[in-house]
């Protein structure tokens, strides 16, 4: 085991189980880069400051190199008995390095290592999860573009509502997948401040130059508190937050996909590579991706209750609680990344049964209001104008009759003397999703609009 950074205090110490109980080793291994990034810009900026020799600086700035390149390659393995990534680094430069190496924590703390290393960590993730999400969109688009004219139900409680076209449906969920968009790339502005110097809590003697190393580590700048900077994790709050927004949208399109996939609906066909079938039951094909992405929703939404319970009520500055912040935050992180990758390819390559969804909004008087409305432009209240068509519906249904064009024009204007012959075109499901053209509506031309909104938005 190696040395622990805090033995010249005390003389004991914790047994084997309870120090790998207080370690994190196991979740800060991750941040094995980050760390060596920060130690080199560290060591640096401490040679250039003339805290230590400038051929020390050098020298250590040389091993970590080296040892970042060996990390990767695999010549160098994180020791799992160490206390945590940033003893492992230190350890192995003294190691190397001696006397030297035992100068780099000049100015620092793990505390402001520590926010550092997440810091850098998720300067490289977030940037990834915005490519997944913009790759997802993309993929989205092309679907709603390709089906912008296909007329399907939309619903309220689950129940037949009006016409609205796949293409207007797709888009919903791409609406709410931009804004997700939006909160990563605000939280990430948000975090990009270097909190090197802020030492434990209460920054340094020592003439460190935060402002350089925050240049150098590619930081907006210096964080503005010392204290703030060990103990503020809401960067990491607002980032699970993001991830639990957008797991819930997947959730919810996924929940749409399932409905869709049920023999009941039979609105989408998944892709046999994007299905699963049963040990027992020899027909199935179930729709288990959709599943579990809905399901994995859960994951990121308990993160996000684990990170706002850490942090309600601790006092300030540092607290050892922070430790658990890592775990749960990396597990939302890698939650989203690889769901956005599933619910991509299981939309990607699903095929809508376009005719079953536009036969799907006969039968049910999906027209009704567009005749309440047809009433309302000729000159009648609107709540004359739904009595009016709740009236038709009543008198369909007693005759048995699924569509308000199967009554004649007599028996229409017994309801309203204000039907005329033209009501007949303008009840079809497709005549009422062409008529719905207003700016955010269901009409092709609209959707298609919506389209080269989100495209031009993001650049997709
Ligand atoms: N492993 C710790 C964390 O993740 C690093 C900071 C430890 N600082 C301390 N004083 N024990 O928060």
């Amino acid at each position: 085991m190696s040395k622990v950074l805090w033995a010249g205090r005390l003389e004991e110490k914790p047994e084997d189980e309870a120090f790998a109980f207080q370690a994190s080793i196991s979740v800060d291994r991750r941040l094995a880069l980050d760390d060596i990034r920060g130690s080199r810009a560290h060591a640096l900026m401490l040679g250039r400051q003339g805290i230590i020799p400038a051929e020390t600086a050098a020298a250590l700035d040389a091993e970590l190199e080296r040892m970042a390149a060996e990390l990767e390659s695999g010549a160098l393995e994180i020791d799992e008995t160490a206390e945590d990534i940033h003893s492992f680094i230190e350890g192995v430069l003294t190691e190397r390095l001696g006397d030297a190496g035992r100068t780099i924590h000049a100015g620092r703390s793990r505390n402001d290592q520590v926010a550092l290393d997440f810091r850098l960590c998720l300067k490289r993730r977030v940037p990834e999860i915005l490519a997944e999400l913009a790759e997802t969109l993309r993929v989205l688009l092309d679907r709603a573009e390709e089906h912008a004219a296909s007329v399907m139900p939309g619903y309220t409680h689950l129940q037949r509502a009006q016409p609205v076209t796949l293409g207007h449906h797709l888009v919903a969920w791409c609406a709410g997948l931009e804004r997700d968009y939006g909160r990563f790339e605000d939280a990430l502005s948000r975090l990009d401040e270097c909190p090197l110097g802020a030492g434990a809590l209460a920054g340094s003697t020592l003439p460190l130059d935060r402002e350089a190393v925050a240049r150098d580590l590619g930081f907006g700048g210096p964080t503005l508190n010392s204290m703030d900077s060990v103990a503020g994790r809401d960067f990491a709050l607002e980032l699970a937050s993001a991830c639990a927004i957008l797991m819930t949208h997947l959730s919810r399109f996924c929940e749409d996909i399932a409905i869709w996939a049920s023999e009941e609906f039979k609105f989408v066909d998944l892709a046999e590579k994007w299905s699963t079938g049963s040990s027992i039951m020899p027909q199935k094909k179930n729709p288990d991706f959709a599943e579990l992405i809905r399901g994995k929703a859960a994951r990121t939404a308990g993160s996000l209750t684990t990170l706002i319970t850490l942090l309600k009520g601790l006092p300030y500055a540092y607290n050892k609680d922070l430790q658990e912040d890592k775990e749960a935050l990396f597990d939302s992180l890698d939650t989203v990344r690889s769901c956005l990758r599933m619910f991509r390819g299981m939309t990607g390559s699903a095929v809508f049964n376009t005719p079953r969804m536009e036969a799907a909004c006969t039968g049910g008087f999906l027209e009704a209001t567009d005749a309440a409305e047809y009433l309302v432009r000729r000159g009648l209240p609107f709540r004359k104008a739904h009595e009016a068509a709740a009236l038709v519906v009543r008198d369909c249904a007693a005759a048995g009759q699924r569509t308000i064009a199967e009554r004649s024009l007599p028996e229409l204007k017994a309801r309203s003397n204000l039907f005329e012959a033209d009501i007949y075109t303008a009840l079809t499901p497709r005549a009422c999703v062409e008529a719905r053209n207003l700016p955010g509506g269901p009409a092709p031309q609209e959707v298609l609009r919506q389209i080269a909104a989100l495209r031009g938005k993001r650049g997709l």
